[in-house]
């Protein structure tokens, strides 16, 4: 994997921050997107521009040719069976309340049923099934995590042997605070076992870890494109094709229908009976080009490359003793942290931050989507985290050590 030249496919990277050039750690938000990505959209907007599934002039084939073709890379990416599997929504989190309300439209989730989850879940795989508990009176249990930051399987097998009525788990594949990634397989086996649902928030392994949802053996998994070098507001719900075809969509309106009169409604086939209105086509076509590029890269080298720079940042944070590092040792490219002061309280993040971003360093701070995982686990109000893709260096991160290791004789 040559980072160099990939770095070059980045126009941002030239970036100067403050006089320095730019060090982009905040990959987990979203990452950079590299010229390919945003030519396959201006290619659509500059020269294909049309409405998709509609008409039947020269453009509107064009542009749904390339809207389709989309679909099937992402499938191929992820080991679909095919791209009726595949439905485009606008990220992770309309991906995951796109499953809860369509099982709750479908009565697979009734009062009284149960919901799984953990608690070093995103806010976007909590607060739609607390909906569902506040609303419409569904149990949901939360597994606890290990003291190293790993899910409790133990906990989880409990919950699942006491609990009767378990229809969902719904747990995120790596977590966007400790770097954590979870043993989906085995929560799967778990899952099924139980005869319930297993959804899986993707969001933070899809863009740096290969995914094969058949052998995750997942009914739904969930990503965004944005996070993995394609344009924002678009994302990616994965379905079990018979799960889709039994559910009901709860979105509705145009091109998700196949005939409509006063009384009744049929729906499209698969994937579009989930995809209502017009779509984000410039987006899909984009998020096309982005897998093309990971594929071209291989996902095998993309991991290789962010667990060496993790390893390489947990070594030198080591070094520093006044830094808390939060999470286990195998993890993806997420490093969240702290700088201690002397009362053995935590500086604040934002402080940490603004002091990086005066060296042209863009790190993200606060509870990154997952408040009860920082109060109820790590027992902060915050931190600061450094992630990682593929264009990032080992000299970025020496760079990233300077100015922290500044904070020690200068700040503190
Ligand atoms: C683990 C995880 N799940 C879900 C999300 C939500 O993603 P989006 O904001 O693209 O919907 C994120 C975003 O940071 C995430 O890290």
């Amino acid at each position: 994997m040559d980072t160099q030249k990939i770095r070059r496919d980045f126009p941002q990277l030239e970036r100067k921050i403050n006089g320095e050039r730019l060090i982009y750690f905040d990959n987990a938000a979203t990452s950079l997107r590299p010229k390919q990505v945003v030519d396959a959209v201006s290619q659509f907007y500059l020269h294909y521009n049309a409405n998709i599934h509609r008409g039947i002039h020269t453009l509107s084939m064009e542009a749904t040719e390339a809207y389709e073709k989309a679909h099937k890379k992402v499938a191929q990416f992820i080991n679909a069976s095919s791209m009726e599997e595949v439905i485009f929504t606008r990220n992770t989190t309309e991906s995951i309340n796109l499953v809860v309300f369509s099982l709750y439209l479908s009565g697979k989730l009734k009062e009284g049923d149960g919901v799984v989850i953990s608690l070093m879940e995103h806010h976007s795989n909590m607060v739609p099934w607390q909906l569902l508990r506040d609303k419409f009176k569904i149990k949901l249990h939360v597994v606890n995590l290990n003291e190293d930051g790993s899910l409790n399987l133990n906990h989880l097998e409990e919950i699942l042997n006491k609990e009767e009525k378990i229809k969902v788990v719904s747990i995120m594949h790596a977590s966007n605070v400790l770097g954590t990634v979870n043993d989906v397989r085995k929560i799967g086996e778990l899952a099924h076992r139980k005869g319930a649902i297993f959804v899986v928030d993707g969001a933070q392994s899809a863009p740096h870890i290969k995914i094969d949802v058949k052998d995750i053996d997942c009914d739904f998994f969930a990503f965004s494109g944005h996070k993995m070098l394609g344009p924002t507001g678009i994302g990616v719900l994965y379905g079990k094709k018979e799960i889709l075809e039994e559910l009901e969509p709860f979105l509705r309106g145009g091109d998700m229908i196949w005939r409509v009169t006063l009384d009744k409604v049929t729906f499209n086939k698969l994937p579009w009976k989930y995809e209502a209105g017009t779509s984000n086509i410039a987006g899909g076509i984009g998020l096309g080009a982005a897998v093309g590029y990971l594929e071209k890269i291989g996902m095998d080298n993309v991991e290789k490359h962010e667990r060496k720079l993790a390893t390489y940042a947990l070594s030198r944070l080591k070094e520093l003793n006044f830094i808390r590092v939060y999470g286990p040792s195998e993890r993806i490219g997420v490093v969240s942290f702290n700088v201690m002061q002397k009362n053995e309280k935590p500086l604040s993040p934002e402080v940490v931050a603004s002091i990086l971003d005066k060296h042209g360093i863009a790190i993200r701070t606060g509870c990154h989507c997952a408040q009860p995982l920082h109060n109820d686990f790590l027992g902060v109000r915050g931190t600061a985290r450094a992630s990682f893709y593929i264009y990032n260096t080992k000299e970025e991160i020496d760079s990233f050590i300077d100015v922290l290791s500044s904070l020690k004789s200068n700040a503190l």
